[in-house]
């Protein structure tokens, strides 16, 4: 079957078309993203509105060049999937009225997506090794850190999240008070780098925030103001903002590993799954790799479906109408609840 997958809930217009066989090989035949970064650069963060003006100019010429990469006219497609939430309000809209309306122009079944879902399937598209349930998925993004506990397709538990700002949140706010822009993810990640290749020991000591709690609950926000107290006593941070970067990141790795680990012990988790864009961390990542044992199957996302894509929502929108919708028939209408259930 041929899914488009559209996907607008954050800063980036993004459509996808997949092709899915009855035993859930997906070949991803086009992921078209049109990136407002740039634009939010400036402001040093998304500002909604202009992100939703943005994705209005961008949606029809993304779907349009999603479709002509593909060399997939309309009439071939089974399925239409778009996010239906949670993001941006103004930014959701565009995308999820766009896909209703070509849903009904084109005579097409339409399925709304949780975007936490999708990052989750981000995985399934060509994993490199089974993926054995339970599994456990550690989602870390600009607007989400979540544990979910996967008991089977579409069968998903929210164990722990975050109770203020999400991992990709502390990087980027990290950033903005560092000077060094927006994203903050990739930029603190490669100057950490830098220090680390460099063999100092750094002297700074940043909180680890719920770490010893008996819950899988995040917190960031105390490691934020940690940052800000610190660079307020210290005049000289400038000439060791790689050590800052350095340090900074640990905590946050530090955290997302720990509080996995200790769940998918609990769990007795077969396969953890890391997702979302702070999940493209090369040392996160490694970590992961050095900690775990090789009865554990450890799987990350192609670097492509890290950050925000539609080829995730597709994948996401095959498994649950394989699992769910198919029992239903086609007259399907579009789910309104969000919540990742
Ligand atoms: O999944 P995503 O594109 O959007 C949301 O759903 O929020 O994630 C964007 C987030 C940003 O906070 C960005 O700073 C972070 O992912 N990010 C990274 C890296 N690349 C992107 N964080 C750490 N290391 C990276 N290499
Ligand atoms: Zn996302």
């Amino acid at each position: 079957m041929y899914i488009l997958g559209i996907e607008t809930s954050c800063d980036e217009t993004a459509a996808s078309i997949i092709k899915a066989d009855s035993r859930g090989k997906l070949v991803v035949l086009t992921n078209v993203i049109s990136s407002q970064i740039a634009i939010h650069q400036k402001y040093g963060g998304v500002i909604p509105e202009v992100a939703a003006r943005e994705h209005i100019l961008n949606i029809l010429p993304v779907i349009n060049e999603a479709l002509e990469q593909a060399k997939i006219k309309p009439s071939k497609l089974d399925l239409i999937a778009v996010t239906k939430g949670p993001g941006l309000i103004t930014s959701l809209i565009v995308g999820f009225e766009t896909a209703k309306t070509l849903a009904y122009a084109w005579k097409k079944p339409l399925l709304g997506l949780n975007h936490i879902e999708g990052h989750i399937y981000s995985n399934f598209i060509n994993p490199v090794r089974p993926i054995k349930f339970p599994a456990l998925v550690l989602t870390v993004s600009g607007g989400h850190t979540n544990l979910v506990l996967m008991l089977g397709h579409n069968k998903y538990k929210i164990i722990g999240e975050t109770l203020d700002d999400a991992a990709g949140e502390a990087y980027d706010k990290g950033a903005k008070m560092l000077g060094l822009g927006y994203p903050g993810g990739p930029i603190i990640a490669k100057l950490a780098a830098e220090y680390a290749k460099s063999g100092q020991k750094s002297t700074l000591i940043f909180p680890r925030p719920m770490l010893s709690a008996k819950n899988f609950d995040f917190s960031f926000s105390g490691l934020k103001t940690s940052l800000l107290y610190q660079l307020q006593k210290d005049k000289n941070w400038k000439k060791r903002i790689n050590e800052y970067c350095f340090a900074y990141q640990e905590a946050i790795i530090d955290i997302l590993v720990k509080k996995t680990l200790k769940a998918a012990s609990k769990y007795q988790i077969k396969t953890i799954l890391l997702s979302g864009g702070v999940s493209a961390n090369q040392t996160l990542r490694q970590r992961f790799c050095d900690s775990l044992d090789k009865k554990t199957h450890f799987l990350v996302p192609d670097l492509q479906y890290t950050t925000d894509n539609a080829a995730m929502i597709a994948a996401a929108a095959y498994f649950r109408w394989q699992n769910q919708v198919s029992k239903r028939g086609k007259n399907l209408q579009v789910d309104a609840n969000s919540k990742l259930s």
